[in-house]
């Protein structure tokens, strides 16, 4: 939530301004309430900001120029304390001078304490938000202390909460101070410039060497590079990285949308995902893990925490994970895992899934787990995040940035992911599965292949979305790992396209669900393989007879070859033969695309759909 960058160039080039409104065009995904930008200029801060996109800053920006700068800060909002209006929109000014500006990524939670304090000392704000409290206590500190690195070094310690800080002052020009507690930061490093963002994304553009910083940290960057204190003051170190992805991924490459473009790349984020996990003899390594298999062998429960669309891949990964390795395995959402008194201790493996890394749901999570002292493993899509770094070990997604506020690829690599940690898991602990580890890790090699012929042949998909544009209520139907991409064909519906729309675990019809159809109401049915164990295949196919018999117009996601369904559907979309556990990796894509269509159809902004943000910072 919210989207930060910072930048320091040479004296001469002055292209400070035009650095700052790539990055905010970058990272919009975080949040679109409003946007802004501060810039010093001979011995004054520049500001203009903008409620709305930041096509209203760019506007304005035509309007009235600001002056050539090499320093600036920019900030993309998504709004918590106070609307979404220009007074809201950050940057903030700090002081009567009003040299300081200041932008913020996350919740000051003692705010209303701080700002009464200001208050009584007579100090006037204009805007209702946190951040503003904050720019004036810099301010303050700045003008006793006169250096900007050291008065944030003693703000940040009156603070409470989760923030990412970045300050500008007109008498410090060439420098900018950011501070970072639970909320993301890094630095990117390149050739007589430096760059702050709130993720590589900010500065892609102009180069791809990053560092990654701590916790508690503060960084003041220059034209020449970044230093960086810890909040105790002592001197701090950032992990240098390079990113492996180039600007030209985080492009829409010729697609209508990010979201459309991201759904194409799937075929290659499972591929990529896969990549490096087994030795020459087949068997599967997870060097990145680092950690002790004598642990992992002494494992008796798995308890995986995510949110949303990741929680989604959590659930496929219990069926899958149960399966192979016969470990007990729970689905919590991270924002609920906190708080229900989970019994978990040093032999639970505790599985975090996140995109971003930077959902502060599961980051909480995380740091509750090991409280209780269970071992964590991120799943994770973002070198650099918060969430691999509070955890024991990682296991990254490698589906490139996902830019769009709908979840797609990072999806599908997620699953992917969770595959290779229970196969890894069946094998180093034996039994059944472990030789069957070797089979199941080449149906997944098949994967990408499937996942696009499944995309090369939804022309139908996409002519049902455009005509369903006027549709008020879709329901959707799944069993086994049918079920979770039922609730993630509901998630992308509701999210991108304003459609009431909900999933259901097909066996759950009659006892309620089942009243809500009527004469033409859509429903959508993953019919699992014909070949799966228990029957699950006819038990679904009478579920679509069931709901037809009472008047929905059933759209059917079956197999090639499964004709048991012909009779009862409407249209039926084919996917192609794939062992069960594996078919979500399948049967989404239809989902999404259909998502996509019908709100692009609806004239809605597919990539950044109302009151959301990429990635959920705060609580
Ligand atoms: O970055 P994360 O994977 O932790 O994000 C979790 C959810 O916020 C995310 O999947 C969300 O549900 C998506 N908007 C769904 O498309």
């Amino acid at each position: 939530m919210c989207g930060i960058v910072g930048y320091v160039g040479p004296k001469v080039d002055g292209r400070a301004l035009e650095v700052i409104m790539e990055g905010l065009a970058r990272l919009e995904y975080r949040g679109y309430d409003s946007a802004g930008v501060a810039l010093v200029a001979g011995d004054h801060v520049v500001t203009t900001k903008r409620a709305g996109k930041l096509a209203n800053l760019i506007r304005a920006l035509a309007l009235e120029p600001l002056p050539e700068s090499n320093t600036a800060i920019g900030h993309t909002r998504w709004a918590t304390h106070g609307a979404p209006t220009d007074e809201n929109a950050h940057p903030h000014r700090g002081g009567q001078d009003g040299k300081l500006a200041l932008i913020h990524n996350g919740i000051i939670e003692n705010f209303h304490a701080l700002r009464s304090a200001l208050i009584d000392d007579g100090v006037v704000f204009l805007s209702e938000t946190d951040t503003e409290v904050v720019a004036q206590l810099l301010a303050r500190s700045y003008d006793k202390i006169g250096d900007l690195t050291e008065a944030m070094r003693q703000v940040v310690a009156e603070l409470k909460g989760a923030f990412t800080l970045l300050a500008v002052h007109a008498d410090e020009p060439g420098v900018v101070v950011g501070a970072r507690r639970n909320s993301p930061l890094v630095v990117g490093i390149g050739d007589g410039e430096t760059f702050l963002g709130s993720d590589v994304a900010a500065f892609i553009g102009s180069t791809r060497e990053a560092l990654e910083l701590d916790q508690d940290q503060i960084v003041t960057i220059t034209a020449q590079g970044a230093s960086i204190i810890n909040f105790d003051g002592t001197p701090g170190v950032g992990k240098a990285y390079h990113v492996d992805w180039n600007a030209a991924a985080a492009e829409k490459g010729g697609f209508p949308n990010f979201m459309a473009k991201e759904i194409h790349d799937q075929p290659h984020a499972v591929a990529d995902t896969l990549l490096g996990r087994t030795n020459e003899s087949g068997a599967l390594v997870l060097d990145e893990l680092r950690m002790d298999e004598a642990e992992l062998r002494a494992i008796d429960k798995i308890v995986i925490i995510a949110c949303g669309t990741a929680a989604y891949a959590g659930m496929v990964a219990k069926y899958a994970i149960e399966h192979w390795t016969r470990i007990p395995c729970e689905v919590d959402l991270a924002h609920e895992f906190r708080y229900r008194d989970p019994v978990v201790n040093e032999r639970t493996l505790v599985v975090a899934i996140s995109q971003s890394g930077e959902t502060m749901d599961t980051l909480m999570a995380v740091k509750h787990a090991r409280l209780l002292g269970a071992r964590v493993i991120a799943i994770c899509n973002t070198h650099g995040s918060t969430i691999p770094r509070e955890s024991d070990a990682v296991l990254y997604t490698h589906a490139g940035p996902e830019i769009a506020v709908a979840s797609t690829k990072a999806f599908l690599a997620q699953i992917t992911a969770c595959y290779i940690l229970g196969l890894y898991l069946a094998q180093l602990r034996g039994g059944t599965y472990a030789d069957e580890a070797q089979s199941v890790m080449k149906d997944l090699c098949e994967m990408p292949a499937k996942i696009q012929t499944v995309l090369d042949g939804l022309d139908r998909v996409r002519e049902i979305a455009r005509f369903m544009v006027d549709t008020r209520s879709v329901l959707f139907l799944g069993r086994h790992v049918g079920y979770p991409v039922a609730l993630e064909g509901a998630l992308k519906l509701k999210e991108l396209a304003y459609i009431h729309a909900e999933g259901f675990a097909a066996g759950e019809l009659k006892h309620g669900p089942i009243a809500l159809i009527e004469a033409g109401q859509p429903v959508f049915v993953i019919v699992p393989s014909p070949s799966s164990e228990h029957g699950l295949h006819d038990k679904v196919v009478s579920g679509i007879q069931e709901i037809r018999a009472r008047g929905a117009r059933t759209i059917v996601i079956a197999e090639e070859g499964d004709e048991d369904v012909v009779p009862f559907a409407d249209v039926v979309i084919r996917v192609p033969v794939t062992p069960t556990l594996l078919a979500p990796l399948v049967t989404t894509v239809p989902l999404q695309v259909f998502a996509c269509e019908l709100a692009w159809a609806k004239g809605l902004d597919v990539d950044q759909p109302r009151n959301l943000a990429k990635s959920v910072t705060v609580e």
